[in-house]
């Protein structure tokens, strides 16, 4: 059971510095030490900023900033310094540790897997740099006594906020499900720079709505797959984040405790605006006159009596500005790799907290989680499971601006005159599509992100894939007093199966050669099982260690993507219990394993032959379908659940012995066979 059971509260109270900071001052060597995070830019408002990084050994911190090079003449040190240390670093106990495994983890994790602490001989400095002006430029470096670390240059720079209510113009990046640390994240974040040059406009922040760490969120996931990548945008461009489950991995909403925690310096109590929520898992922001809300609908209660929902009324009930924009991680609707109308997460999100953002207003709602680009129609009052357009779309048209024209608003922020719902999950992880939702004006199966751009009453979205090409645009123009009418018979998508990841099997049994039109469990047959993924046909089988694999489909229409399979290995073999499946190429598969060594199952990437544990885990999460693994011939039956990324995960209390595996599946009925599923390339 992966559960972290250490309710340590970070210290995010201000910890004086000042006679541990001489004392180090004291003891160190400047110039010794070396930057291994940043610097980056957090929590930006018209007056302040704090600047983050992290060096291998002690120093005495500071930070230089002025509004040009040449004089970087307003020095940040002492106080206005956090530091929190990794918890080998002998350090006094008032100073805050970034995470630590919890022990009973710890205790049952292979050795031979990484741990997810910090990395050990970590100090982190957060500096509130205050005294600054609205809207202004700043240069700044980052200092261990007099030895510049980094910055002090043409590339380190934040600019404060437009006071609030101010009509200054925003550029704001939003991307989702990115954190892979591999190639398509890195163009779409390059698509992004490209972008922003060719239309001579910078950022002025950055959304991430969550997965920006896989697999699990640690910390040195956090160090690969996200400040590595993105830091030649982070250190100008403060990114405000939301959890995605994948970082739940290691990090707990309830807590503020893990590694995302770390990573961010976001408001808990009304820094930037808005109402203290006195938590980092949600909060608000103001910039000019947007009113930003970011929720956690990870691992907090999402129904309207809990404590984030409660706070969230109280917080729109103040909102003030033209525009609203709230973002978070699972989607309130959409067919991409997850499906709002079955999955618990997106249906509460849909159900309790949509109608409350969009009594107050609400013109934006980003997401992430479903590997896919959807942009609906301006919709309202959409609540029901399944989701249908009847009678909740209030304009179907495209909203492109040379198109149907952009969607209309009255002035400011009214109650229940449209949303625009933005699944922005393509910004690096595998992509796919399970099927159509109803009020999608667009769904793109390409990775890519998302550039708002708000210019007085108007506002632009702009879908730019990974090769820089703008892939939707659509607007919404906030003047005057406008007449909401809610369509009977809107405009939907066509239900377009070509480019739904829609898998194909075919089983040709080797000793008779057909191919039954309907398939049944044969134990100990051997054959060729083929599955066909948009035109693209793959040989699927067991590893060599295996027997068979016998699969069992069923209905394609239903569960497109998914299908009903049962799998048999043998475990006597030397290498831990036995491959579930694989590609049959021996260089190139994909598969998942169950390790009885480890006692958790392993997502496995082969690349040419070489071989990536993609996740590791001992974990049982949260799904509505468990399956059941019958370990012969113990005739015993252990739990297999799948997270909500279709990953599988096991819980084994003993080695598995060698024999034979089934993995059953089936919503209280161990006769169904069913739910497991493969994904188009990586998790
Ligand atoms: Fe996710």
């Amino acid at each position: 059971m992966f559960k972290i059971t250490r309710l340590e509260e970070k210290a995010r109270k201000f910890i004086p510095l000042t006679a541990y900071g001489l004392l180090l001052a004291m003891v160190q060597c400047a110039g010794g030490a070396e930057i291994s995070r940043g610097p980056y830019v957090q929590c930006a408002t018209p007056n302040s900023v704090v600047i983050v990084w992290r060096t291998t050994s002690p120093t005495a911190p500071s930070v230089r900033v002025g509004k040009s090079l040449e004089s970087l003449g307003q020095q940040v040190g002492g106080e206005a310094i956090t530091m929190r240390v990794s918890a080998d670093v002998d350090a006094p106990e008032n100073v805050p540790r970034l995470y630590k495994e919890p022990a009973e983890e710890a205790n049952k994790r292979d050795p031979n897997e990484d741990d997810p602490s910090t990395v050990p001989g970590t100090y982190q400095y957060e500096a509130h740099v205050e005294q600054l002006e609205p809207a202004t430029r700043y240069f700044y470096g980052v200092f261990d006594g007099e030895h510049r670390l980094a910055g002090g240059d043409a590339q380190h720079y934040f600019e404060t906020s437009p006071v609030r209510g101010s009509k200054a113009d925003l550029r704001i990046w939003v991307v989702g499900d990115s954190g892979t640390g591999e190639h398509d994240q890195k163009e779409v974040h390059r698509a992004m720079q490209e972008y922003t040059q060719e239309t001579k406009r910078e950022l002025d922040l950055y959304l991430h709505v969550g997965d920006m760490a896989y697999g699990d969120g640690t910390d040195v996931q956090f160090q690969r797959n996200f400040f590595d990548i993105y830091q030649p945008t982070l250190r100008h461009t403060v990114c405000w984040p939301t959890m995605g489950n994948h970082e739940g991995y290691t990090s707990r909403g309830i807590s503020g405790f893990g590694p995302y925690y770390d990573s961010y310096v976001v408001p808990t109590a009304a820094e930037a605006g808005g109402l203290a929520s006195g938590t980092e898992a949600y909060y608000s922001f103001d910039i000019a006159d947007v009113h930003f809300v970011c929720l956690d609908s990870h691992d907090l209660d999402r129904t309207p009596d809990g404590a984030m929902a409660r706070w969230l009324v109280a917080d729109l009930e103040e909102a003030q500005g033209n525009w609203l924009i709230a973002f978070w991680h699972h989607p309130p609707y959409t067919k991409g790799s997850h499906d709002s109308d079955k999955e618990g997460q997106l249906i509460e999100m849909r159900t309790h907290i949509m109608p409350i953002l969009e009594a107050s207003g609400v013109d934006i709602v980003l997401t992430g989680h479903s590997h896919i680009y959807e942009r609906s129609m301006l919709i309202d009052g959409a609540y029901a499971t399944p989701t249908v357009a009847e009678g909740v779309v209030v304009d179907d048209g495209d909203g492109h601006p040379q198109g149907d024209g952009p969607y209309r608003k009255s002035e400011g922020l009214n109650p229940h005159e449209g949303t625009v719902s933005i699944v922005t999950g393509h910004g690096g992880a595998s992509l796919s599509r399970r099927g159509t939702m109803p009020i999608m004006r667009e769904i793109i199966v390409e990775h890519g992100s998302v550039i708002l751009d708000i210019k007085g009453d108007t506002l632009t979205g702009t879908m730019v894939n990974k090769n820089t090409v703008e892939r939707d645009v659509f607007g919404i123009v906030k003047r005057g007093k406008v007449k909401v009418t809610h369509l009977d018979n809107p405009w939907q998508p066509i239900h377009d199966l070509s480019e739904i990841t829609v898998f194909r099997m075919a089983w040709q049994d080797v000793t008779t050669g057909q191919t039954p039109a309907d398939w049944s469990v044969v134990r100990g047959s051997r054959g060729t099982l083929t599955v066909e993924a948009s035109g693209e046909k793959k040989q699927l089988a067991v590893h060599s260690e295996a027997e068979a694999v016998i699969a069992l489909y069923k209905d394609f229409d239903d569960y497109i993507g998914e299908y009903e399979t049962r799998f048999e290995f043998s475990a006597d073999s030397p290498s831990p219990a036995g491959l579930v499946f694989a590609f049959q190429d021996p260089q190139n598969y994909y598969a998942y394993r169950l390790s009885a060594k480890s006692k958790t199952g392993e997502m496995v990437r082969c690349v040419n032959g070489i071989e990536v544990v993609m996740a590791s885990r001992p974990i049982d999460v949260d799904f509505e379908k468990p399956i059941k693994v019958e370990i012969e011939p113990l005739k015993k039956l252990i739990e297999v659940q799948l997270n909500d990324d279709l990953e599988y995960s096991v819980k084994l209390d003993e080695p598995l012995p060698p024999g034979k595996l089934g993995v059953m599946a089936g919503a209280g009925s161990e006769a169904n066979y069913q739910y497991l599923a493969i994904q188009r390339g990586g998790p």
